[in-house]
């Protein structure tokens, strides 16, 4: 958790770092901070408990000194309180000329400090973060090599940290070093950056270098070097970050998780463009290094973590029905502790929004060294996961700010889709004409998503009608469950309400004991054409939570005559394929969790506790 930036170059440098905090704030909003080296050569910090906006109210109040230097956190805090004294950054040395920022958890902090406080060091705060500092500023003072201390002090540390460090007897050189967290670097004309991901600087450049494990950067306005922690000289190819900047902002949205959901036609297009023709062919190009696996996959591993957990779940479905292939998806921080089989002929899949986040990360690395070959699904360019991984499948997702996901979920499944439909056709599981139809359904999507979103008005009223409700209960059967636990997923991370997913068959099984009158239902009805007579079952459902009291919302397909029988409410969604249908029967969902948390009074879009990035174990 935790968003770094830092900048070097002409431009004003507390503008830099506030624009690139802005955009990264979505990774923690505990508290904010900068510090300059302005042009008198001093350093300025300045930081400030709660939300950017309070840092920014007090630099506007009284403004740091002009500057072409500097480095800016936005934390989620592990150690510590929440405070100003807790926030970054933290700096170091007797005549504090050092200044630091740490995204990750330094784990053997508390040896590393009494050490520090034997030797006389002062501490202002109860982060972990604050030793570095200080064993940066002492190794300093006894070598005079501010590089070489940074590299000293960086192979002590365990655990996982990104560090950014300035220094005022260097004020045209910025340090970075990463292992286990992530850092990509911007590169300018005459300016360079450096940030957690690339959206906090590509407001700027869209050049970019992702940093590997355990190295250095040593960035300069002219000039950027990496090395790996025993200073050898290392190289990176240079990506183009294909994000747009403007797609990082609001854009006259009352929220990100607003637009973010409006996106949703563009991001599920763009995540198939160029990988379905129109005839429903699907290829997937990027398969390539894992081709000679493909036909000789004996199983395939879904790694993922919350809502990216839930689009695996979905995929699983599909994938088993079109190639066949036996499919289990493991919440990625359970997977590792279970000793998982895994052979040459296992398929890890991982899926995540961010590519940063711990637990997935954690999975792979132990995949691989298991021997199974990992392909990772993300969103982020450059990302962790987008390295190590055998192959990456990226979704177009576009920048996802707002806490909660949305967009990214949908191209998520329609990225497992396309890989369902890619293997089956490689392995000829399936006639080609049979998987064409599907992808042709697929290609539907954009417009029968942008034809949910005009039809919004129920949903947004039924959650002011039930924003004073204490529990909601989700439930849906075969690809509706995952999207029954989405949906309360959403609710509870948006609107702090106790919701549970269930599965519908599940219901006389126990959790139809909490029906009582009142009690709102939300459920997802399959197609009335389904040939497994799911509808009738799930009718069935609804009948028995009303005979309970339950009041029934029911997101069915349009011309659904039997549903409206019995639902309260019934939102409706345009027919498409059975299992192409939680694609479009989530966006009520999301609207309805992101209504009822506004109604609440709530900012939808950085939920109290929360990170996006879950980038610690
Ligand atoms: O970046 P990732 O997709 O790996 O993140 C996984 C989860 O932390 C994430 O989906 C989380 O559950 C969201 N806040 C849900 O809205």
């Amino acid at each position: 958790m935790c968003g770094i930036v830092g900048y070097v170059g002409p431009k004003s440098t507390v503008d830099v770092l506030l624009g690139g905090l802005k955009r990264l704030e979505y990774r923690g909003y505990d508290s904010a901070g900068v510090s300059v080296i302005n042009h008198q050569g001093q350093l300025e910090t300045r930081k400030k408990a709660g939300k950017l906006t309070k840092l920014v109210e007090d630099i506007e109040k009284a403004p740091l000194g002009e500057s072409n230097i500097g480095i800016g956190h936005t934390r989620w805090a592990t150690h510590g309180a929440p405070t100003d004294g807790n926030a970054h950054p933290h700096l170091g040395g007797e005549h504090q000329k050092l200044s630091l920022i740490h995204n990750g958890i330094i784990e053997n902090f508390s040896e590393l400090k009494t050490e520090l406080l034997l030797q006389g060091a002062v501490f202002a705060s109860e982060t972990d973060s604050e030793a570095a500092a200080h064993l940066v500023a002492a190794q300093y003072a006894k070598t005079g090599d501010l590089t070489e201390s940074f590299r000293t002090v960086v192979r002590r540390l365990h655990g996982a940290f990104t560090i950014l460090v300035v220094h005022e007897d260097e004020p045209g050189l910025v340090l970075a070093a990463r292992r286990n967290a992530p850092l990509v670097i911007g590169l300018g004309d005459g300016e360079n950056f450096l940030g957690s991901d690339v959206a906090a600087f590509v407001e700027h450049t869209k050049r970019a270098i992702a940093v590997g494990q355990d190295e250095i950067v040593i960035l300069k306005a002219g000039s950027v070097e990496i090395e790996n922690f025993n200073g050898e000289k290392v190289t990176h190819e240079e990506f183009t970050v294909d994000w747009d900047a403007s797609a990082a902002s609001k854009g006259g949205w009352s929220s990100f998780m607003a637009k973010e959901i409006a996106d949703q036609p563009q991001s599920v297009g763009d995540t198939l463009m160029a990988r379905v023709s129109s005839d429903g062919y699907v290829n997937l190009e990027e398969l390539a290094s894992i081709s000679k696996l493909i036909p000789n996959i004996d199983r395939i591993i879904m790694v993922a973590c919350g809502t990216a957990a839930y689009a695996s779940e979905v995929g699983k479905y599909a994938i088993e029905a079109w190639a066949k292939i036996p499919v289990s998806v493991e919440l990625s921080h359970e997977f590792r502790y279970r000793q998982p089989i895994l052979t040459p002929n296992t398929l890890v899949v991982a899926v995540s929004q961010s590519g940063e986040t711990m637990d997935t990360l954690m999975a792979t690395r132990y995949a691989k060294e298991a021997g199974a070959s990992v392909l990772s699904i993300c969103n982020t360019q450059g990302a962790t996961l987008a390295r190590e991984a055998d192959a990456v499948l990226y979704t177009h997702a576009g920048p996802e700010v707002a806490v909660a996901s949305t967009k990214a979920f949908t191209a998520q499944i329609t990225a497992i889709f396309l890989l369902g439909l890619h293997l089956a056709t490689v392995r000829g599981t399936q006639p080609k004409e049979d998987l064409q139809v599907i992808g042709k359904e697929l290609l539907k999507l954009p417009g029968d998503i942008a034809d949910v979103l005009t039809t919004t008005d129920s949903t947004r009223a039924l959650a002011k009608k039930f924003k004073d409700a204490r529990t909601v209960l989700f439930l849906g059967r075969h690809v509706g469950f995952p999207i029954a636990l989405e949906g309360a997923l959403k609710l509870k991370e948006l609107a702090y309400i106790h919701s549970e997913g269930f599965a519908a068959g599940e219901l006389k099984h126990g959790p139809i004991a909490l029906i009582e009158e009142g009690q709102p239902v939300i459920v997802i009805v399959p197609s009335p054409s389904d040939p497994d007579s799911l509808h009738a079952k799930v009718v069935s459902n609804i009948q028995e939570v009303k005979a309970r009291g339950a009041q029934v919302i029911a997101i069915a397909e349009q011309g659904d005559a039997e549903v409206s029988k019995y639902a309260a409410e019934v939102i409706y969604v345009p027919a498409i394929h059975k299992m192409l249908a939680p694609i479009l029967n989530v966006i009520p969902l999301q609207i309805f969790a992101m209504e009822l948390a506004a109604a609440k009074g709530l900012d939808v879009d950085q939920p109290r506790n929360l990170a996006k990035s879950v980038t610690v174990e």
